[in-house]
């Protein structure tokens, strides 16, 4: 995995290759292999050493996350990084320069190696961050304290904290990297670090961070760290970012300690079902990113049909990957708003004003549809209504170039439907996209009775090449994942008629430990469109639909986007809920939540929606943002018992009746 090849100025560049796999991680041999050959440098005479990748993409993504799952017990947690651990010691302790030499992905444990050495240099776009908390753990490899020694510790704490990357430029800026340079001048970069090495490269603190050093210091801003980082997760469901903290406050004077500790706090950690469970969905993730992959998309070039809030979206996400795209409706003025607000996507994402232009030029306003003729792809997110989809085909399947692919975003209209006045049904697929679109990782792939395979493929690889996550579901009303929504918003939404309080609702669901509580939810889908999927599912779910909630939509109370639904919004803010007055709270609201959703997803199963448990996980996980560390629907039955739901659900159906009636599925 590794190789030395020596130059004549006598610096040694450590070349990391591991073989048959795209990218390069750092698995137990790696650095075991790694440490024999630091001893082999540091027996030699060389000037300096410069650490490099063979792959082309990527420097290091991170440890191997496989061997988590190898993990059992704090005993051997320990063993595993404590190898990383002594080797990277080892880095730091040569007594030449060392750099490390990046380009692309520079994650987690690749990072921690990257911060033993003495210097970093990097291409401009490489990008550099700590997802670990995002596995339930924080940097265990001595990244915990190298970064705060490299960066300070807001900086670090920051980067590791949060997961998010940043791209070497902006890693200069807070000294995570010594240079950021053109590709072309990396290697040059790099051998000028080493031949002007001064060995004095650890940062000066400011007095502000002297005085955050001390021990009261530490303890003021840890508190401050800890107050952040509640308003963003539950320190019950996601221990890994607390325990950093608590970490940094107790251990941070002392470094010996604080990296033995920091050993141990990583596999207490890693053991947890929380980040067993996000290891899991980790490789769920792989599975459906595997979908797509393969050979290289054909789809370049996509026409979107209907500028509204998913269409104008789906194409801003789409330009945003790379590809050309036209956008298509029938109203000029929607299509002007889609392009604001790609605009401001665009602002946000990409970092340089000659990137902004090209992706503006990449999207093009086509009122007439002329792309129709030219795009590999068409698809349709015009108003969710069968006929009107089925006229707009008509007119357009004549036009579209051979080989091209129809793709629609409906939420739930059987793909065998839409495709009933089609000469060529067999290129019609479903590539229902969630809202919003730049969030939410998770696209159905729906094949209807006609679809063929070489459709669905295309569809997988143009939404691996935009990367989103394929999921493939079969063609039934709601497809998977509103499917098992919307009973649990139906749920949320009849309780409030009950006089239960909308804050109580949410409160029980983010509890639980859901993004979103359901009544905040639904105001943002959009009431009208909730009502539209509850309608469509009406004939094969259980439950009935709130009457109100059709007055509701009949008098333009839509939910946020007509600023009052169940809440009143002022500036896409909440100000007030509709009826301050109702009952405050029930026990039975979180059993109420998770019955409808649990039960409902055996359902999907037991039908075919998803080939199988864990894509259903996946499906609920990256569409929906269930409780991720839950694992998804199914872990979480697992892990609440089987048996112990099923009571659950008999207690539910003789308090509240048929709706909460056990699935055949159970059994
Ligand atoms: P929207 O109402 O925001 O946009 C629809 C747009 O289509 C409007 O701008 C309208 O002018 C245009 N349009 C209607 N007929 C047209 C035609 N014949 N030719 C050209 N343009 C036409 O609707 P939204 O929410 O973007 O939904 C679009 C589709 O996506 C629907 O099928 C919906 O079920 C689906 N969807 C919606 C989600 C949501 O959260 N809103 C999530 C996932 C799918």
């Amino acid at each position: 995995m590794w190789k030395l090849d020596i130059d004549e100025a006598q610096i040694g560049w450590l070349h990391f290759d591991v073989p048959e796999s795209s990218v390069n991680t750092l698995s137990q041999q790696a650095l075991m292999q790694l440490d024999q050959v630091l001893d082999v440098v540091s027996n030699s005479n060389l000037k300096g050493l410069i650490i490099l990748s063979d792959k082309k993409k990527d420097f290091i993504v991170g440890a191997d996350i496989a061997e988590f799952t190898e993990v059992t017990n704090v005993d051997g947690a320990e063993a595993f990084m404590n190898t990383a651990h002594q080797t990277f010691k080892k880095i730091e302790d040569l007594n030449i320069p060392s750099v490390a030499m990046i380009h692309g992905n520079c994650l987690g444990g690749g990072l921690e190696l990257a911060l033993a050495c003495d210097y970093r240099v990097a291409t401009e776009d490489a990008k550099l961050g700590f997802p670990e908390v995002f596995l339930g753990i924080f940097p265990g490899f001595g990244g915990s304290v190298r970064s705060i020694e490299r960066v300070g510790v807001l900086a670090a704490m920051t980067m590791m904290l949060s997961g998010r990357t940043s791209i070497a430029k902006k890693a200069k800026k807070m000294g995570l990297v010594d240079d950021a340079v053109p590709l072309r001048h990396l290697r040059h970069a790099a051998v000028f670090a080493i031949e002007h090495a001064s060995h004095t490269t650890s940062r000066k603190n400011t007095i502000l961070e002297k005085i955050m050093h001390t021990d009261l210091g530490r303890k003021l801003v840890a508190n401050i760290l800890r107050k952040k980082t509640k308003k963003l997760v539950n320190p019950k469901h996601y221990p890994a970012p607390f325990a950093l903290i608590d970490l940094w406050q107790n251990y941070g004077g002392n470094r010996a300690l604080m990296f033995k500790q920091e050993v141990k706090g990583v596999a207490s950690l890693i053991i947890l079902p929380q980040a067993q469970n996000l290891v899991r969905l980790f490789f769920l993730q792989e599975r459906l990113k595997s979908l797509g992959k393969g050979q290289p998309s054909t789809i370049k070039y996509v026409h979107v049909i209907g500028a509204g809030m998913m269409g104008g979206d789906i194409a801003a996400w789409s330009v945003l990957q790379g590809l050309k795209v036209t956008l298509q409706d029938q109203n000029g003025e929607v299509v002007a708003a889609a392009i604001k607000r790609a605009a401001a996507l665009f602002g946000k994402t990409l970092y340089t004003p000659r990137a902004r232009q090209e992706a503006m030029d990449r999207l093009i306003p086509d009122l007439h549809g002329d792309g129709i003729k030219q795009a590999d792809l068409v698809l349709e997110a015009i108003v969710e209504n069968l006929e009107i989809k089925q006229g707009l085909y008509q007119a357009i399947e004549p036009q579209m170039k051979q080989g091209a692919i129809l793709a629609t975003n409906t939420s739930g209209i059987p793909i065998d439907e839409l495709a009933k006045k089609l000469a060529h049904p067999e290129r019609l697929v479903g590539i229902h996209f969630f809202n919003p679109v730049a969030k939410m990782k998770l696209v159905e792939i729906v094949a209807g009775k006609a679809t063929d395979e070489a459709t669905l493929q295309a569809a997988n690889g143009f939404v691996t090449a935009i990367h989103r996550l394929p999921l493939p579901v079969k063609s039934s009303p709601g497809f998977l994942v509103n499917r098992i929504l919307m009973p649990y918003l139906m749920e949320a939404i009849l309780m409030v008629e009950e006089g239960i309080k909308p804050e109580a609702i949410d409160q029980a669901a983010l509890d639980f430990g859901m993004p979103m509580g359901p009544i905040t939810l639904a105001d943002r889908v959009g009431l009208d469109i909730c009502l539209a999927v509850a309608n469509d599912l009406s004939e094969i779910s259980e439950g009935k639909i709130p009457e109100y909630l059709n007055q509701w939509v009949q008098a333009g109370r839509l939910g946020l986007k007509s600023g009052h639904g169940f809440y009143h919004y002022k500036q896409g803010k909440i100000v007030q809920s509709q009826d301050a007055s109702g009952r405050i709270y029930q026990e039975d609201v979180p059993n109420r939540l998770v019955a409808r959703i649990t039960n409902e997803a055996i359902r999907c199963l037991r039908e075919g929606i998803v080939a199988d448990a864990d894509l259903l996980d996946a499906g609920m996980v990256f569409g929906t943002g269930f409780a991720p560390f839950r694992g998804g629907v199914m872990k979480y039955i697992a892990t609440a018992g089987q048996e112990s739901m099923m009571e659950m659900l008999d207690v539910l159906e003789d308090k509240y009746g048929e709706r909460f009636k056990k699935d055949d599925g159970w059994r």
